[in-house]
């Protein structure tokens, strides 16, 4: 980094600065070294501000050493509440029961529906009432295979209500993947759509579900007992009638009043899966109390949300982002939030634009990757957006570059708005370290200073914590409520993948380097994770998707910096004996791993190979692959620079 950029400061001025949660650098640090010092009476008093049917007992309890299993993490223990009751009832009783909860906008620019809270809680309910007749009971997995439309956080909210667990599946994941979701999660009941609009193209949503159904009976012996399907895109389905019933018949003359089950605050609320290192995705699971907590006091600080203001969070739904700060987040603090169906990475941007200008869009939260997007159009545009509404613009996802930054800043922001650059993973729920935008003066690149509760430590690689300026890999010493408590049925997966590798410490699998004044910059996965605009993908899931075609003997896959997703894939590839490298054949695998995957999971690099450079145990060495990917653009040098790799010349790019 550019000595200049770790200089250059932003800082926030004028009247929202005044009025702002936290509004300088002396409230903040005397806030953290409160929430650090005494962490029971900080987040007692947070946590007071929520609807519990009854309160703690104790704060926390919780067990970050792997040397005195089981690793344990316990927030507000003994207390019951609602997750549900918080996002919604709470906001009837206080006379905001006409104030837009939700705003949808569809991908036709011509489709909107504005959801004041009292109708959202009348579809929950009648939504909760129906998952009941469907069999439905506390503590049964439900999962949801829905893109961004209101029924999706309706289907959530009634999950929440009656205390089941959702397990939400991106609508842009396979059949395959989505089988593997169902079967890890024991899930008998499948929410989807009869299709979803991303872009310009209709996705067969329920076509893919029949698919994973029949995968789970077939291959796995497991039942699917349940499909609800919600009409969306006019798409013709098939129907089974002892399995599929229709979202609107199911809720036909069910009353539109359902009473909260009382849970635990350690009830579980959710799963959801994340990819790791391995080809089987681990079921992330948070509960009730600790994350409705977390959720709700980040969305507060972090985007210093007022009565008032509105909130766009442009990621689907179906990641932690869109769960965390387009429902859950939002909702708890009675904020009016804005839903896009068609993914921001596909949109126009005149669209968004007209949205941000339509409804006043105050805060603006995206990726890296939509803003590259963006910043590609030209300046033209942008300048001519009126963006007049925006206060606060965020990030999120993957390392911003300072370029980027500075760009989002000037152009959509009109220099003008503070940028809330936020670290964070699906295992932490909400937010962990970021710039408060009023209080805490930005550099473009950098996530800036922990939030409240938040001890990041710098380790080395024999895992000693380094002090100061230091770079290294990025771990936290001590537990904050939004922590994930368990990886779903597998709670030794938990403590081996987070806990074993520093004692004492919960791993991020992220590098990190922290300068003299403090700030964190995130340099990116160290494990074998990559982000494709943002989404999250483990190399071990597209190699299975690989080796699963009929041509390819061994594959290996790994991330190369991309202009436009942050992250591209580049696979190499050992095909059986006999077959030829040719460009049908890429543009098959291509298509294969798509259709394995999902429609994200783009192959932007293929090489076909003789062999795979390996250690002595057999193991791929994955560094000198991502060298060649991301060095070389002619692989003949590559191959040459790095003896015994194996690598051919390539067919194309
Ligand atoms: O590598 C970090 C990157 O995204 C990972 C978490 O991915 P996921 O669980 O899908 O959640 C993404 C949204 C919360 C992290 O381990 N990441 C997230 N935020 C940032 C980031 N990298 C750099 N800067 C960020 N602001």
């Amino acid at each position: 980094m550019a000595e200049l950029e770790m200089q250059a400061l932003f800082e926030a001025t004028g009247a929202a600065r005044e009025n702002a949660w936290i509004n300088s650098l002396e409230q903040y640090r005397r806030m953290y070294s409160r929430s650090i010092e005494e962490p029971e009476i900080f987040w007692s008093e947070l946590a007071e501000s929520f609807f519990w049917y009854k309160k703690w007992e104790k704060v926390w309890d919780c067990n970050f050493d792997i040397a005195k299993k089981p690793i344990r993490i316990d927030w507000f223990l003994g207390a019951k509440t609602n997750l549900s009751v918080n996002c919604l009832d709470r906001h009837l009783e206080s006379g905001r029961g006409d104030q837009s909860a939700l705003i949808w906008q569809g991908n036709r620019p011509d489709e909107q529906r504005v959801l004041s809270f009292r109708e959202l809680h009348r579809e929950v309910c009648r939504f909760a009432n129906g998952l009941k007749t469907a069999g439905v009971k506390r503590g049964d997995v439900v999962s949801v295979y829905l893109p961004t439309v209101p029924e999706l956080a309706v289907a959530m909210l009634a999950c929440a209500r009656i205390g089941a667990i959702h397990n939400v599946v991106f609508s842009g994941y396979s059949a395959e993947l989505l089988a593997d979701r169902l079967v890890d999660s024991a899930c008998r009941v499948l929410i989807t759509a009869d299709g979803a609009y991303r872009g310009k193209k209709p996705l067969p949503l329920k076509q893919n579900a029949d698919k994973a159904i029949e995968i789970c009976s077939k291959i796995h012996n497991h039942r699917v007992e349940r499909c609800i399907v919600l009409r969306r895109a006019g798409l013709p389905v098939s129907t089974r009638p002892e399995i599929d019933i229709w979202w609107h018949e199911l809720v036909r003359e069910l009353p539109d009043r359902c009473e909260p089950e009382r849970l635990d605050a350690a009830d579980p609320l959710f799963i959801l899966y994340a990819s790791g290192s391995s080809d089987k995705p681990k079921g992330i699971q948070h509960v009730v109390g600790g994350y409705m907590v977390y959720t709700g006091v980040t969305f507060k600080h972090v985007f210093d949300y007022h009565d008032g203001d509105i909130f766009w969070c442009t990621a689907d739904i179906g990641w932690v982002t869109g769960h965390s700060y387009a429902v859950y987040g939002p909702l708890t603090q009675g904020a009016t939030s804005v839903l896009f169906e068609g993914g921001a990475n596909f949109a126009d941007p005149g669209r968004i634009c007209e949205i941000i200008k339509t409804l006043g869009v105050t805060h603006l939260y995206t990726s890296p990757t939509v803003i590259r997007t963006l910043m590609k159009q030209g300046d033209e545009w942008v300048d001519k957006c009126d963006g007049g509404s925006l206060r606060i613009l965020g990030t999120v996802g993957e390392p911003i570059s300072p370029s980027t930054w500075r760009w989002f800043r000037e152009h959509l922001g009109k220099a003008n708005c503070p940028i809330v650059d936020t670290w964070w993973q699906t295992e932490t729920g909400g937010v962990l370290i970021a710039p408060l935008p009023y209080a805490i003066a930005q550099k473009p690149g950098s996530v800036a200073l922990p939030y409240f509760g938040v001890e990041p430590a710098i380790l080395n690689d024999q895992g000693l914590e380094l002090s100061g300026p230091a770079e290294g890999k990025l771990a936290i010493k001590r537990s904050w409520p939004g922590q994930m408590r368990s990886v779903y049925r597998d709670h030794q997966r938990f403590e081996e993948s987070y806990f074993r590798v520093f004692p004492g410490y919960y791993f991020t699998g992220d590098g990190a380097r922290r300068d003299a004044d403090g700030y964190y910059w995130i340099t990116g996965r160290i494990d074998d994770v990559i982000t494709v605009s943002g989404h999250r993908l483990g190399t071990a899931e597209v190699e299975s998707a690989l080796l699963a075609h009929a041509a390819v003997t061994e594959a290996a896959v790994v991330g190369y910096p991309h202009d436009l997703k942050g992250q591209g894939i580049c696979a190499f590839v050992v095909l059986k004996s006999g077959i030829e490298a040719t460009n049908e054949l890429q543009k098959q695998l291509i298509l294969h791993v798509m259709d394995k995957v999902g429609s994200f999971a783009v192959l932007d690099k293929i090489r076909f190979t003789t062999g795979l450079p390996k250690t002595r145990s057999g193991k791929i060495l994955r560094r000198i692959l991502r060298k060649i990917s991301s060095e070389y653009s002619d692989l003949a040098a590559a191959s040459e620079s790095v003896k015994g790799t194996g690598v051919e010349k390539p067919q194309s790019d």
